[in-house]
């Protein structure tokens, strides 16, 4: 979507030079004469920049900065001042005006600050759109998605919270299985008590019993002193059990009886405690596979699966991606204490149709490589690993005409298209071809283009 520019100008040639400049460099331009055609423009619809002459017959700039920032609190707003009033482009800034332009100014200066506000423009509403899918329930905490298979999860786990009924978490790795768990524990009645993870497939099957109900001193070869388990330390809390389809199936017999009647007996000792515990426990296997292949115990399995919440891969609910993305996009820049990278339409559709094995993990990792390894300030097709680079939107897109082409002319003809669209800016042009800065320099030297030529 190109963004929208008005242009408020009572001078119908300097208004036409400016309006003609931003249309060719890619902005939509609405053009008026005087501050009153503006506000009916900005009443009439939504408009990213404003960028008018302070003084003008009638309304002057300044009140119509005030005027255009009730009307549409999300517009930006760019001054035009001649140099004696440097003054008011002050006042302008003061009163919430992006930037300003001191008359005369030439096309450089006038791109680069429209550039800039613009897209203080467009973070600010990604910011506000974000903002409004949060408070429209597209996220639940910190869990973010707006598919209906992620509402589902959303409202399973709403219902988790207020009651203690063991909890059975199945999805892929990377799906958010102890991101859940955690919400229900912390958002719950048990949140100042402790939340012990137990991570199952990492015990061996010797030590199971020990670790999860404790043991006597002098128990076993090793116990030197006595221990509690993890039931007795998460007493009043929750107990997470991750991986549970590896546990061995001498260890779940253990479990179960825990489970049952809230019993522990450590190693070593005849005497039961009763612990006050809830059981969470999640798997990225398919417990129910494992029953029937004999390899989780069924009467376990039962035990496990009152409440049971299914997380679906990434991949089945990619309507999530572009929330997930600018969800990371403000967790990751808060993390690196910078901002973030403007990320390409191209991009986003790499990312749409790759496959995410590693699911929502894999895409904050990945992204969090991008914005370290990128330095300009957009994330292009060029930027991205090798695993989504067969996924961007170029590759396959033409067809081979049925004459043939000479492919030399298709490329000097691409790159003079590129240029044209970036209104000769030559990093931009790189990006819109997938190519770097000196890649696509080396390009213009080799088939002899010159780019102020081609602009002008
Ligand atoms: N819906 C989501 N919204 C926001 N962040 C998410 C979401 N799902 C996962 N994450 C993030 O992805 C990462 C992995 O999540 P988590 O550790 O909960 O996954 P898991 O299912 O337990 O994975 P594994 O099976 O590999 O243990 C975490 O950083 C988590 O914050
Ligand atoms: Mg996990």
């Amino acid at each position: 979507m190109r963004p929208k520019v008005l242009v408020a100008e009572d001078d119908q040639v300097q208004r036409d030079v400016i309006a003609d400049i931003l249309e060719r460099a890619e902005y939509d331009a609405t053009r008026v004469s005087c501050a009153e055609e503006a506000l009916s423009v900005l009443r009439a619809e939504d408009v990213d920049l404003l960028v008018t002459d302070m003084r003008m017959p009638g309304m002057d700039g300044l009140e119509l900065l005030r005027e255009a920032k009730r009307l549409r609190p999300g517009v930006e707003v760019v001054v035009m001042t001649a140099h004696a009033s440097i003054e008011t482009a002050v006042a302008a800034m003061k009163e919430g005006a992006a930037d300003y332009l001191t008359k005369p100014f030439d096309k450089e200066e006038l791109l680069v600050v429209v550039a800039k506000a613009t897209e203080r423009a467009r973070l600010l509403r990604e910011n506000r759109e974000l903002r409004e899918l949060v408070t429209h329930g597209a996220s639940l905490g910190n869990i973010v998605g707006q598919s209906p298979a992620m509402q589902r999860v959303f409202e399973l786990t709403q219902k988790a919270v207020s009651v203690n009924s063991t909890v059975l978490i199945q999805g892929e790795s990377g799906t958010g299985k102890e991101l859940i768990a955690r919400h229900i524990h912390f958002e719950g009645p048990r949140k100042d008590k402790p939340f012990v993870v137990v991570n199952c497939a990492a015990i061996p099957d010797t030590l199971v019993e020990s670790e999860l109900f404790g043991h006597e001193k002098g128990s076993f070869t090793g116990a030197e002193t006595s221990r509690k388990g993890k039931f007795e330390i998460a007493h009043g809390g929750t107990v997470f059990l991750d991986e549970i389809g590896d546990m061995h199936t001498n260890s779940q017999a253990k479990l179960l009886r825990v489970l049952q009647d809230g019993i522990v007996e450590r190693v070593g000792s005849s005497q039961p405690r009763k612990v006050d515990v809830r059981v969470i426990a999640a798997t990225n296997r398919n417990l129910g596979g494992l029953v029937a292949n004999g390899e989780f115990r069924e009467d376990l399995f039962f035990r496990l699966d009152v409440l049971p919440i299914r997380i679906p891969p990434l991949r089945e609910r990619i309507q999530d991606l572009p929330i997930l993305v600018a969800h990371f996009r403000a967790k990751i820049s808060a993390r690196l204490d910078r901002s973030a990278p403007r990320i390409g339409a191209d991009v986003l559709e790499a990312m749409r149709r790759y496959r995410w094995p590693g699911n929502v993990r894999e895409l904050e990792n990945t992204l969090e490589q991008l914005f370290i390894m990128c330095d300009s300030d957009a994330l292009g097709a060029g930027d991205l690993p090798e695993k989504l680079l067969e996924f961007t939107p170029q590759s396959g897109q033409f067809t081979l005409p049925l004459g043939g082409i000479v492919l030399e002319d298709l490329e000097q003809d691409l790159i003079r298209q590129a240029l044209e669209r970036s209104g000769g800016r030559i990093k931009e042009a790189a990006e819109l071809l997938g190519l770097t800065y000196k890649t696509l320099q080396y390009r213009l030297k080799k088939h002899d283009i010159d780019r102020r030529e081609l602009v002008q």
